[in-house]
């Protein structure tokens, strides 16, 4: 991709047409189409999803989410001529209900709608769509970056393979695709309803949260446990108390957690509260 960002920069004339961004987030380089179908497998789109691609050129991924899953979305792109061939691709291809491609700056894009983003742009513009995607992205929305990651995010898949067309792109055969899940907001302290087993008194748990990193510990009938084994991912949280038996797990509802603790084959019901 640096390769091609290079000439395409020496070439550099942009159309009338086309649109100026806040900030060129890379040139047209299409993904190949079997890195599409794996962007696409990895993120296991269906019918139900709304994929939104940021700068969309010729729309190939929102067109095939529609085509083969049945799938609806929009892609963002700033040339003029992308976006009118993929709107046209959309006609012929019969999806023009379900998909369309809009000349806009994908940094002004209001992406709150998507259950999956993809995107295929330059390493510092991934990067630099962090807190966008952290502020206006739903929990458990999957994210597919082909080439480059997310900085500080745990991905929840990480695929490297050899690919022949990648060397006229990037000058080498390595393909990258990562998948990660935005994660909810569980940073703070909550005031715990315990299963009765565990304990009659409401408990304090405070969490500790770097994206979708999670540490913390639990204030118990006056005693304070540490967590181990706290996994995030997406709205579903995951923990237990260190050096006692049983596992918790919840699902994040903004400033609540329903959940259950299962131990020794029961389960029973937990829940929390963020503490204002
Ligand atoms: C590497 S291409 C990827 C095309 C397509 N997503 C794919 O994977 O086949 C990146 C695209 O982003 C577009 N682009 C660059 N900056 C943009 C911006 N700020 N807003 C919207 N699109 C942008 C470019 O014009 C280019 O078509």
């Amino acid at each position: 991709m640096m390769r091609a960002l290079l000439s395409a920069l020496l070439a550099f004339n942009v159309q009338a047409a086309d649109l100026e961004p806040v900030k060129n987030a890379g040139p047209y380089v299409p993904s190949p189409e079997s890195v599409v179908a794996d962007m696409l497998r990895y993120a296991d789109v269906n019918a139900k999803d709304f994929l939104i691609d940021l700068g969309s050129g010729d729309g190939r991924i929102v067109l095939t989410a529609a085509k083969v899953f049945g799938a609806r979305g929009f892609g963002v792109e700033i040339k003029e001529d992308l976006v009118k061939r993929a709107n046209e691709s959309a006609k012929t291809q019969g999806l023009a209900d379900r998909v369309k491609f809009m000349k806009q700056d994908l940094f002004k894009t209001d992406i709150s709608q998507a259950s999956i983003i993809t995107m295929y742009l330059l390493p510092d513009t991934v990067n630099l769509l962090k807190d966008k995607f952290k502020n206006e992205l739903k929990p458990g929305t999957r994210i597919v970056s082909h080439d480059y990651p997310l900085t500080g995010w745990i991905p929840e898949r990480y695929v490297q393979m050899d690919l022949e067309e990648k060397v006229a792109i990037s000058g080498v055969t390595t393909t990258l695709i990562y998948l990660y899940i935005v994660p909810a907001k569980v940073e703070g302290n909550w005031t715990v309803q315990m299963p009765p087993a565990v304990s009659r008194a409401p408990a304090t748990l405070s969490l500790r949260q770097n994206i979708t990193r999670v540490s913390g510990s639990a204030k118990i009938d006056g005693q304070d446990v540490p967590l181990e084994d706290v996994v995030l991912r997406g709205d579903k949280l995951s923990f237990r108390f260190a050096g006692r038996k049983g596992e918790f797990t919840g699902q994040v509802r903004g400033n609540a957690i329903e959940g259950m603790f299962e131990s020794g084959g029961s389960k029973s019901a937990w829940s929390a509260a963020l503490k204002g």
